[in-house]
């Protein structure tokens, strides 16, 4: 799945992304909004938007972190629940949200109970994507939808170049004067990771998401995954 041998796989990863975003949790909220402009919150509310829930819906939120999208997602009306196997993330959330350490790809919920479920900026970061989105198909109720973002590189050629030079020098050297350098390196080298956009969506569709597509934001810099459990 990566493209970058120097990158750790397996438990190892797992290991190493929790470590990172124990040691980075205290300053995440403030890197990521100086990092993205706060440009990050406008994806959020366009995600739960683009879920077209009823009012009180309940909302699985993987991967929550400090729970921007539980937030988010109570001040929309409805009902969501947190889960990150990142202690340190948890302890600096701030959300009313019932919050869960555990994770996400063995989540302690009953099949088919969640109307729908978010995942912010983590697809990156899990050992497994089949793993994930398997597991989003068996806690997503028939009918119920997903709502995934990550970080993505635009096409228009002039944007992306621009974009490499701010993910690859101007992140970490932000992230590296407000929080860990070493940590921030590591985010965008971690791009390596994601699948190109057409095998995320064709993942989506052969887990259960026949209808699953990818919408970008904001130029590219950001893809919207979106699909129904059939
Ligand atoms: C970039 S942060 C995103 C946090 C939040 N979703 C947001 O939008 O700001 C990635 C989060 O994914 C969590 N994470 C990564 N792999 C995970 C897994 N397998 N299970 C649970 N949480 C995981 C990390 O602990 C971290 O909090």
């Amino acid at each position: 799945m990566t493209a970058d041998p120097g990158l750790p796989q397996g438990e190892e990863k797992a290991e190493a992304v929790r470590g990172l975003f124990d040691t980075i949790s205290p300053r995440y909220d403030l890197v990521n909004r100086v990092m993205t402009l706060r440009m990050d919150v406008g994806w959020r509310r366009r995600a739960i938007h683009a879920l077209r829930l009823g009012p009180g819906s309940l909302v699985y939120d993987l991967a929550c972190g400090t729970g921007d999208f539980c937030r988010e997602l109570t001040a929309a009306g409805h009902r969501p629940v947190g889960f990150d196997f990142s202690f340190g993330m948890l302890e600096n959330a701030r959300t009313g949200a019932p919050l869960v350490q555990a994770d996400a790809l063995r989540l302690p919920v009953r099949d088919a109970s969640a109307d729908a479920v978010t995942c912010g900026f983590a697809l990156r970061n899990v050992v497994s994507l089949d793993a994930l989105f398997a597991e989003l198909a068996r806690v997503v109720r028939p009918g119920g939808r997903i709502a995934l973002l990550e970080t993505s590189r635009p096409d228009n050629p002039v944007l992306r170049a621009g974009h490499a030079v701010y993910f690859g020098k101007v992140v970490p050297l932000i992230g590296g004067l407000l929080s860990d350098r070493a940590a921030y390196a590591y985010l965008p080298r971690s791009m390596a990771y994601l699948p190109p956009p057409e095998e995320l969506v064709a993942m989506l569709r052969g887990a259960g998401f026949d209808d699953a597509r990818r919408l970008q934001l904001s130029g590219g810099l950001t893809q919207l995954l979106l699909g129904s459990r059939s």
